[in-house]
């Protein structure tokens, strides 16, 4: 069975994959800071009869991220690789001219340093698949939003570099994908108060990554908008 670790696949997008990855048969590790969600997800993950492993930690942490790896070595593979886990940072979103600089520390470390980190660990295991490097991205990397300034920012880093990375890693297929707006905790935090109830569920969305994932399409960025499921 092919492995994936999904970061982040406690809730929102990260569930919504892993539980559609479960359901191909996949095996999964998936992880989150807060017990009770991991938990919840890997009893979800588990009723499909597959391999699960949910560890509890921040991707920010070494040794959390070397238990994610150390948990594909022990299943053998490593087919996917979703650096999902993410931060939108403060809210409500502050423009730069305020930005408090260590919270800016915290986004690019987990959104930018956390993945690379994790990505340094993991790629003997990916070549050895000639698997498959995912990324999620975000119009707020591409387009200027105010307020979006440290987000978007560690968004078009996290996307550039896994853009090197395919240049270096012609082998593996690396792909950075924008869902598009869902409706999950972390855009709920970006708009604080407002009714967010006619965004898509992040399960309507995760077909058109999966159809990505099938197509065995050339490395590279895709929208949401871009892959109707087939
Ligand atoms: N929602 C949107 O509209 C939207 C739009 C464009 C792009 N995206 C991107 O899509 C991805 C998923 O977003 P989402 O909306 O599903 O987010 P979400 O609802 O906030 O879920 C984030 C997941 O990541 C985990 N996580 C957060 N920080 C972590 C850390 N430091 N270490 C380990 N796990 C951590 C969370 O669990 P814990 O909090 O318990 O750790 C949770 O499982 C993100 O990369 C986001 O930037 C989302």
């Amino acid at each position: 069975m092919p492995v994936a670790i999904v970061t982040g696949g406690s809730r929102g997008f990260g569930r919504a994959l892993a539980v559609d990855l479960a359901g191909g048969g996949w095996s999964v590790i998936l992880d989150g800071r807060t017990a009770p969600s991991v938990r919840e997800a890997v009893a979800e993950l588990e009723a499909l009869g597959v391999t699960v492993r949910g560890i509890i930690g921040d991707i920010t942490d070494a040794h959390h991220r070397d238990s994610l790896v150390d948990a594909a070595e022990h299943l053998g593979s490593l087919d996917l690789l979703v650096n999902n886990a993410s931060t939108l940072g403060p809210t409500p979103l502050p423009k730069l001219e305020g930005y408090p600089l260590d919270e800016l520390r915290r986004v690019y470390e987990v959104n930018v340093v956390a993945p690379l980190a994790l990505l340094q660990a993991a790629l003997p295991l990916v070549r050895r698949s000639h698997g498959v490097v995912l990324s999620l991205s975000s119009d707020a990397a591409v387009e200027a939003y105010e307020g979006w300034g440290g987000y978007g920012s560690s968004k078009a880093a996290l996307d550039r570099l896994h853009q090197v990375l395919a240049a270096e890693e012609p082998d593996l297929a690396v792909y950075q994908f924008d869902p598009g707006d869902m409706r999950t905790e972390m855009h709920q935090a970006a708009f604080p108060g407002e009714d967010i109830s006619d965004r898509p569920r992040p399960e309507t969305v995760v077909p058109m990554l999966r159809r990505l994932l099938d197509s065995g399409a050339p490395s590279g960025r895709y929208r949401a908008g871009q892959l109707e499921p087939a």
